[in-house]
């Protein structure tokens, strides 16, 4: 409900994401409320499911408290004076300048990266083993990244050479290799709790004294990709959003406006909800 966030406008809403609404908090902090709307194909739906930005919230915090060890994470301390209500869903966070790519690491091959493997042989413009199938797991994960497109514009892959060209060298190779290495922890994390983490997102920022920091979401069913595993056998059904992809794939939907219907939102929250469950129960 877009009245719950009444109590917040206090503070300078300073940009309205797909999800997100991020508000100038201080001199060096953002609130980021996590709202129930839902987002596809770059489209953002006006129907919402409840109760999805309160557990996409306890997921990162998990993370980020979790791989902390590994990298810097946004997330403040400090207590946020703001009304119990809408407390789950907001996050207080340092500000940062974004780094303006999208740090893709996959453990699996599936989604885009297959559909471009099937019909190139490579992914990102790397050349890959020629023997992959659907779904395999990579020797090793790869970093796939992509840009950070403006509102509107779509997210385009890159080439390593090419995410140097933006953003230099040097925080090239940190951020591929921070990446990989939060995509390892969280694999092992998940997949002893029955959960592959298949591929994921992570964006980065620069804090005011230049220290790399991740920022946004960590492995929320939102940016990653999860699978069950039991009995050392993996599931492909997906437990994150791509169940609300498939199902806008599968009436055809044309890129407008739709109720979605009460069991899909139900059918999507339970996923995240049992998803979040393995990993942190
Ligand atoms: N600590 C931070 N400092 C600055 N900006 C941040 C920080 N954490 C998150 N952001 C930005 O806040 C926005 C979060 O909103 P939201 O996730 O709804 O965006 P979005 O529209 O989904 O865009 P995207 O698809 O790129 O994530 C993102 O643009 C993200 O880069
Ligand atoms: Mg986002």
């Amino acid at each position: 409900m877009e009245n719950s966030t009444d109590s917040l406008s206090k503070y300078n809403l300073l940009f309205k994401g797909k999800v997100r609404n991020i508000y100038d908090y201080d001199d060096e902090r953002l609130l980021i409320y996590t709202s129930d709307r839902i987002s596809a194909f770059d489209y953002v739906f006006k129907d919402e499911v409840p109760g999805k930005g309160i557990l996409l919230t306890k997921m990162a915090k998990f993370w980020f408290n979790k791989t902390s060890h590994i990298i810097q994470n946004h997330i403040s301390n400090e207590q946020l004076d703001i009304p119990e209500n809408i407390k789950g869903n907001c996050m207080l966070v340092t500000k940062t300048k974004v780094l303006p790519i999208e740090a893709i690491v996959r453990g699996h091959l599936a989604g885009s990266a297959w559909s471009t493997y099937e019909n190139t042989g490579k992914i990102n413009n790397m050349e890959m083993l020629k023997t992959y199938k659907k779904y395999d797991k990579f020797n090793e994960p790869i970093f796939t990244p992509s840009t950070k497109a403006e509102i509107g514009d779509k997210d385009e892959n890159i080439s390593i050479k090419q995410m140097q060209d933006i953003i230099g060298v040097e925080l090239t190779g940190k951020v591929q290799r921070i990446s990989i290495e939060l995509f390892k922890f969280a694999y092992n994390f998940a997949k002893e709790r029955g959960v592959i983490i298949a591929d994921t997102k992570f964006e980065f920022g620069l804090d005011k004294d230049n220290n790399l920091t991740l920022i946004d979401e960590i492995f929320t069913p939102d940016c990653s990709r999860f699978w069950l595993y039991k009995d050392n056998e993996i599931n492909h059904n997906s437990f994150d959003k791509q169940f609300f992809r498939d199902y806008l794939t599968s009436i055809k939907w044309n890129n407008n406006q739709i109720q979605l219907p009460e069991d899909i939102k139900h059918s999507l929250l339970e996923k995240y909800q049992v998803a979040y469950n393995l990993i942190t129960i």
